[in-house]
């Protein structure tokens, strides 16, 4: 049904590759049992477990129920790929299980799905998986070794994919030049990072190793952790002549992990102005982006541009829509022909995307303001968020709340302008 033994390359064995590999980066990861604490994995057993109506065992491998939503909007973009394209290679790197592998043949019905774990104990669960939904020889091949010498292993074959999946640990960039290199153009790399501690500012010099970002502590750090992501894509990309455009963005607590669906096109970067610097001043509350060529002029307008020591920076990030909107409304439309908005899991899925929709409004400012600070700068009791979301548009801005934070908003007001109205709000 699949290929059980692929080429001797790639079937080198995961503690061979490790030994051998200089980069202490590329090595295997602690499987679920060594896992931080932060990350709990729901199944280490070989029960049979369903999801999105497929079932799969999880073995002893690392899998997570709380990443499903990650794999419905993975799945939906490798769908509307296919309807797209006509066509649909999926490189599963990290592959855990095989449950995003099974997927992306069952549910996106992929031409061909190359599905990659280091860990070659995982082997005959994913292979025991995927023989579930193969009717044909050759859609799959189950691979164990380094995600980087897979792909690169690709590379030089000439063999691309339309769809690189890497759904990595902590920080993990290295695999970046590699995934770009087997990408077909046009094609989407689905990445993730799940180092909250570097979004959150704590690791400024990991974070500027890892995406050439130095990141510093800031209120709307979830989102940082997403711009940290795309920007460190962009950056890479950049060197070998390829421009990135996110499709979409998500943050899910758990863990915590930052996804994001990138097209990967020929060109450079679009446009300077989406990689740059942010800036949060802790005198007013106030946030601005810089472009490159503004460094020598930070300063905040609470303090008459006289001087910066408000100002906490952090960059070059990504600072551009998190979202393409078009793109959302075809996975939502996706989602509703698949049968999936509507009760239950639908209904997550689908207020997720609509939430995601309203963010893609191009007038919202990076960011959001939580209004737990609104309301502590004001001295006073937070607002209600519906009720501070319709007085900022009946003043005429533009605002959305965020999918990432539920007690908070983005707008493209200031936050001088969300403390007069919700001390108006206060008095009513
Ligand atoms: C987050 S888990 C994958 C979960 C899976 N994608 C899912 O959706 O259930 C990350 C996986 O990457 C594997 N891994 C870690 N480092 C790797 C590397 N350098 N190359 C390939 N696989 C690696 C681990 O064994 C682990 O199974
Ligand atoms: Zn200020």
């Amino acid at each position: 049904m699949f290929a059980l033994t692929p080429t001797k390359t790639l079937s080198a064995s995961p503690l061979l590759s490790h030994l051998q590999n200089p980069n202490p980066k590329s090595s295997v990861r602690p499987q679920c049992s060594r896992s931080p604490p932060q990350i709990s994995p729901s199944s280490c057993n070989s029960q049979l477990l369903t999801e999105s109506g497929l079932e799969f065992e999880a073995g002893d491998t690392f899998f997570r129920h709380e990443s499903a939503t990650g794999r419905d909007l993975g799945v939906l973009a490798a769908c509307l790929y296919r309807n797209s394209y006509g066509r649909l290679r999926v490189l599963d790197a990290m592959c855990g299980c095989g449950v995003r592998s099974l997927r992306y043949l069952a549910e996106a019905e992929a031409d061909f799905v190359l599905a990659n774990d280091a860990n070659d104990d995982y082997r005959s669960v994913i292979e025991g998986n995927l023989s579930r939904v193969l009717d044909e020889e050759g859609r799959c091949t189950v691979v164990s070794n380094d995600a980087n010498r897979v792909m690169t292993e690709c590379y030089l074959r000439r063999d691309f994919f339309d769809l690189i999946d890497v759904d990595s640990f902590g920080s993990d960039s290295t695999f970046l030049r590699s995934a770009f290199n087997c990408l077909k153009l046009g094609g989407l790399l689905y990445i993730t990072s799940t180092d909250g501690y570097s979004s959150g500012g704590h690791r400024p010099h990991h974070s500027l190793a890892a995406y050439g970002a130095y990141v510093r502590p800031m209120p709307y750090s979830n989102e940082i952790g997403l711009r940290m992501l795309i920007g460190g894509a962009v950056r890479e990309a950049s060197v070998l002549g390829y421009r990135v455009t996110p499709l979409f963005s998500y943050y899910s607590y758990h863990g915590p992990v930052f996804r994001v669906m990138l097209q990967v096109t020929r060109g450079k970067l679009p446009d300077s102005r989406h990689y740059g610097f942010i800036s949060y001043c802790t005198r007013c509350g106030n946030s601005q982006s810089y472009s490159w060529d503004e460094l020598g002029q930070l300063s905040c307008p609470c303090n008459d541009g006289k001087d910066s020591s408000s100002l906490v920076i952090s960059g070059p990030l990504w600072t551009g829509p998190l979202h393409c909107a078009s793109y959302l409304s075809d996975m939502l439309k996706m989602a509703e022909q698949r049968g999936w908005v509507g009760d239950g899991r639908g209904s997550d899925l689908e207020k997720l995307l609509l939430l995601m929709l309203d963010e893609s409004d191009p007038r919202l400012h990076f960011g959001y303001i939580k209004l737990d600070e609104v309301a502590s700068r004001a001295k006073i009791n937070s607002p209600p968020l519906r009720v501070m979301m319709s007085a900022l548009h009946k003043e005429g801005y533009a605002v959305s709340r965020s999918h990432i934070a539920s007690n908070a908003i983005k707008t493209d007001s200031s936050m001088a302008t969300c403390i007069r109205i919700a001390k108006g709000l206060q008095q009513c």
